[in-house]
């Protein structure tokens, strides 16, 4: 029998959720019990490498939390915001309550969270994603759960997604970002899933702290430049 700990990692579908099984199935310490929400689309996601196969969970539902849970060392939990969704907000933190209440139940002993800054309370600015965030991490307080807090930068591979330049000739690209000469904290997804992976093995270290990562601090000049650099002969701009 393996004397690995077993970390459950949720929506390993994620580009996060990803980054961070892939590093815990690799490491001497832990073994990974990988979660998907995606119930109809088994076998067609692209995990990117060598991790066990994605285990169907509906989120939801409290007796396959309970499940997944049972004899887990560690959750990795982050939450999702539909924002085509009016309720999102709540629904977020309806997901994030239930699977921190089965934390709670099944005696998980380190929980890492994807938590956010609460815009609202700080600048009164209602941004969805960040309070829904806040407010799941307050109850996770609330439950005093064994829990480390990740407050993550936007990542470097937004900008193939989201972030995208835009172009109308395939030549020149225009980054949209409005940042003006203010320096953007970047990640690289990638580097998330070993920095989890320190934080599970350093788990005296980290627990009940809130850690806010970053890779790099880039002004859109910059990354322009950069990709200019690597791309050219197509050229990259501030746009605004
Ligand atoms: N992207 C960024 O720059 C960035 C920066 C900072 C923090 N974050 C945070 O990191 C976490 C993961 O982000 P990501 O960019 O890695 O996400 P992603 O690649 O878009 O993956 C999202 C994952 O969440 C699942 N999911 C569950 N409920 C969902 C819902 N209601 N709506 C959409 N997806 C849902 C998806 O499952 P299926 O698609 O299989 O259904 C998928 O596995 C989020 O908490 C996000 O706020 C992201």
């Amino acid at each position: 029998m393996s004397s690995r700990k077993t970390v459950v990692v949720l929506d390993i579908t994620g580009q996060l959720g990803c980054s961070v099984a892939r590093a815990v199935a690799s490491s001497e310490e832990f073994e990974v019990r990988g979660i998907t929400n995606n119930l109809l689309n088994e076998g067609s996601w692209n995990l990117q490498g060598n991790i066990p196969l994605a285990v169907p969970c509906d989120l939801r539902d409290r007796a396959q939390l309970q499940k997944i849970l049972s004899g887990a060392h560690a959750c990795f939990l982050s939450t999702s915001t539909n924002f085509d969704d009016p309720d999102c907000v709540e629904k977020e933190i309806t997901q994030g309550c239930l699977v921190a209440d089965v934390c709670k139940s099944e005696h998980v002993r380190h929980v890492i969270f994807i938590s956010q800054l609460h815009s609202n309370n700080i600048c009164k600015i209602m941004a969805r994603h960040l309070v829904a965030k806040a407010e799941i991490e307050r109850y996770m307080r609330h439950l005093d759960l064994p829990l480390t807090c990740l407050i993550l930068p936007v990542y470097y591979q937004d900008l193939c997604g989201f972030l995208r330049p835009k172009t109308s000739d395939g030549f020149s690209y225009d980054i949209e970002i409005p940042m003006g000469t203010i320096p953007l904290d970047m990640i690289s997804v990638e580097d998330i899933g070993p920095i989890v992976v320190s934080v599970l093995s350093q788990r005296e270290t980290y627990l009940h702290k809130t850690l806010s990562v970053c890779g790099d601090k880039l002004t859109v000049a910059e990354m322009a430049y950069i990709l200019t650099k690597h791309l050219r002969p197509k050229q990259a701009a501030d746009d605004l």
